[in-house]
C-alpha cells in the first residue's frame, strides 16, 4: 500500500502536459528515493551530496543534486552518518556499528571497513586523513586513514556519545547523552569543555573556535573558546541537527518536532524558521556556496531551501503532504511478502509495478519475470538495455543486483546498487514475483 502510495504520488502529475509532467516526475523521483526517514547529509567542497537513511541506503548525487550517481545498500540497519572525504569520496557509518569508505563511483564493496564500536555509530567528522566517529558503545574513535593504526579510543562519557567534531585547532570535541562537552587533544588528558545537566544530541563548529551543542530541550548552547556560553532558544523539542553555514554567520538547527530555524550566529537573531512539509527533519547541511539549505526529513526526501530567504526551492515532491515518518510501520499491501515490500522502498521511486504506474526515472515493472530486457513500450532505454539479450528471471534479477547493474550490464542507467544481504534478495525477489504479476 505504501509503495503505492509513493508511485501515486509520484504519478499523478503525469495527468498534466506529457513532456513537461514527465521532467517533473523525475525529478521528484530523484528527490525521493529513500525508503524511510533521511538520518544524515553530507556535502562535498565541490557540491556534491551524499544523502543516507533508515532504509539502509546511501545515495550519491550529482552537485546540486540533480541525479543519483549511485545508491549503495551495504550496511546491515539504519545509516545514521556521512562524512564528505578529499577526492570525492565518502564515509558513511550506521546501526551496525561499521565505518565505510567509498569512492566517488563506488562499487557493491566499499574500499575499507572500519569496525570496532560495539554500538550504533551516531556521528562522523573527517578532517585530512582523521575519521571520528560517535557511538551509543559510550566511546568515541578516532581512525588515522593514513597511518593504518589501531584506532584511538575516547573513552569518558557516561553513556551515548551523540555527537563529534574537530574543533578549530584540530582537537576532537564531543558531546554525549550526559550533558557535556568534551575536548580530547592527543596525548594530553581530556577536558570538560561544559556541562549542561540534560542530553546534547549534535554539535557544529563555529568561527573563532567556538561550538553549537544542540539539546534535548530544544535549545542551542554556543560555547565561546573562552568558556562563555550563549543560548538560542530553538524551540521545546530535542535538536537533532545542526549545521554552520560555511562562512560560520548562519546556524542552521532542525528540531524533532518542528521546523529549521537559521540562526544568525554573530547577533542571536532568529533570520528564518522553515515550515512546510518534510517534517520532522533528521538532517541538514549547506552548500558549499552558503545560499543552498538542504534537509532530510521523515518524508524519504531531500529538500532544498534558499537559506537567505528561507523558502523552499526547486520541486517539493508528491502531494503526500504530511510527515509519513508513522507511515514507515503500516503493513504493505495483503498477500505480498512484507519483508520483501520493504527491500523495494529503494526501488520504488524510480520503478512503478503497475502498466498505470507508467514509466518513472526507470521503465515500469509489471510482468517483469520473462520479459526481455529492455522491452518496455515508450521508455528510453541506455544502449545497453535496449540490446535486449537477457531475459528477466529469479536467476538473472539476483545475479543484476549480486554483482550490481554496472557489471551485468555496463553502460546501464540504472545507478549502482546492489542487495548483499541474501535474506533480503530473497524477499526482494518474492515480493517482486507477487507484485509484478
Ligand atoms: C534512482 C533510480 C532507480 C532505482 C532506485 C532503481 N532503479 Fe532499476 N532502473 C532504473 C533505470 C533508469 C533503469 C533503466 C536503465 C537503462 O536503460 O540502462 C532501470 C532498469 C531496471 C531493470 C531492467 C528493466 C527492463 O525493462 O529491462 C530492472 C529489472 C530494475 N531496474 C529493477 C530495479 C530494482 C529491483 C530496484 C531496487 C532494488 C531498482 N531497479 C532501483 C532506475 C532505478
Amino acid at each position: 500500500m505504501r509503495a503505492i502510495l509513493i508511485l501515486l504520488s509520484l504519478l499523478l502529475p503525469l495527468r498534466q502536459a506529457p513532456a513537461q509532467a514527465q521532467a517533473q516526475a523525475q525529478a521528484q523521483a530523484q528527490e525521493a528515493v529513500h525508503g524511510g526517514p533521511v538520518r544524515a547529509l553530507a556535502v562535498a567542497a565541490d557540491g556534491a551530496l551524499a544523502s543516507a537513511g533508515f532504509d539502509q541506503s546511501m545515495i550519491l548525487w550529482d552537485a546540486a543534486g540533480g541525479r543519483a550517481r549511485a545508491v549503495v545498500r551495504w550496511h546491515a540497519g539504519a545509516v545514521n552518518a556521512l562524512a564528505a572525504l578529499p577526492g570525492g569520496m565518502v564515509a558513511s557509518a550506521g546501526e551496525d556499528g561499521r565505518v565505510a569508505l567509498w569512492p566517488s563511483r563506488p562499487g557493491a564493496q566499499p574500499l575499507r571497513v572500519l569496525e570496532g564500536h560495539g554500538a550504533p555509530i551516531v556521528a562522523l567528522a573527517a578532517s585530512g586523513a582523521l575519521i571520528a566517529s560517535a557511538a551509543w558503545d559510550g566511546t568515541a574513535r578516532v581512525w588515522d586513514l593514513a597511518g593504518g593504526l589501531p584506532p584511538r579510543v575516547l573513552e569518558g562519557h557516561q553513556g551515548n556519545v551523540n555527537a563529534v567534531v574537530f574543533g578549530a585547532d584540530g582537537v576532537v570535541v564531543t558531546a554525549g547523552f550526559d550533558g557535556t562537552l568534551r575536548a580530547w587533544p592527543e596525548g594530553e588528558p581530556p577536558r570538560t569543555l561544559a556541562e549542561f545537566g540534560l542530553p546534547q544530541n549534535t554539535l557544529a563548529l563555529l568561527p573563532g573556535g567556538a561550538l553549537a551543542a544542540g539539546g534535548a530541550d530544544g535549545v542551542v548552547r554556543i560555547v565561546s573558546a573562552d568558556g562563555g556560553v550563549r543560548e538560542l532558544q530553538a524551540g521545546t523539542r530535542p535538536i537533532v541537527a545542526l549545521a554552520a553555514s560555511p562562512d560560520g554567520a548562519v546556524l542552521a538547527a532542525g528540531s524533532i518536532g518542528g521546523s529549521v530555524a537559521l540562526w544568525d550566529v554573530a547577533t542571536g537573531r532568529l533570520r528564518h524558521r522553515l515550515e512546510g512539509p518534510g517534517l520532522p527533519v533528521w538532517s541538514v547541511a549547506f552548500a558549499p556556496d552558503g545560499r543552498t539549505l538542504w534537509t532530510g526529513g521523515a518524508d524519504r526526501r531531500v529538500r532544498r531551501w534558499d537559506a537567505a530567504t528561507g523558502r523552499p526551492m526547486g520541486p517539493l515532491g508528491g502531494p503526500l503532504g504530511g510527515p509519513l515518518g508513522g507511515e514507515m510501520e503500516a503493513a504493505p499491501a495483503s498477500g505480498f511478502d512484507p519483508h520483501g515490500a520493504r527491500v523495494f522502498r529503494a526501488c520504488s521511486a524510480c520503478h512503478a509495478l503497475t502498466p498505470e504506474g507508467g514509466n518513472m526515472a526507470g521503465p515500469h515493472l509489471h510482468g517483469l519475470f520473462g520479459r526481455r530486457m529492455g522491452s518496455v513500450a515508450g521508455y528510453e532505454y541506455s544502449e545497453r538495455l535496449a540490446r535486449g539479450d537477457i531475459t528477466w528471471n529469479r536467476e538473472t534479477v539476483a545475479d543484476l543486483f549480486t554483482r550490481g547493474p554496472d557489471e551485468v550490464t555496463p553502460g546501464t542507467k540504472m545507478p549502482v546498487q546492489t542487495v548483499g544481504n541474501a535474506e533480503d534478495l530473497a524477499a526482494l525477489l518474492r515480493f517482486l514475483e507477487q507484485a509484478t504479476r
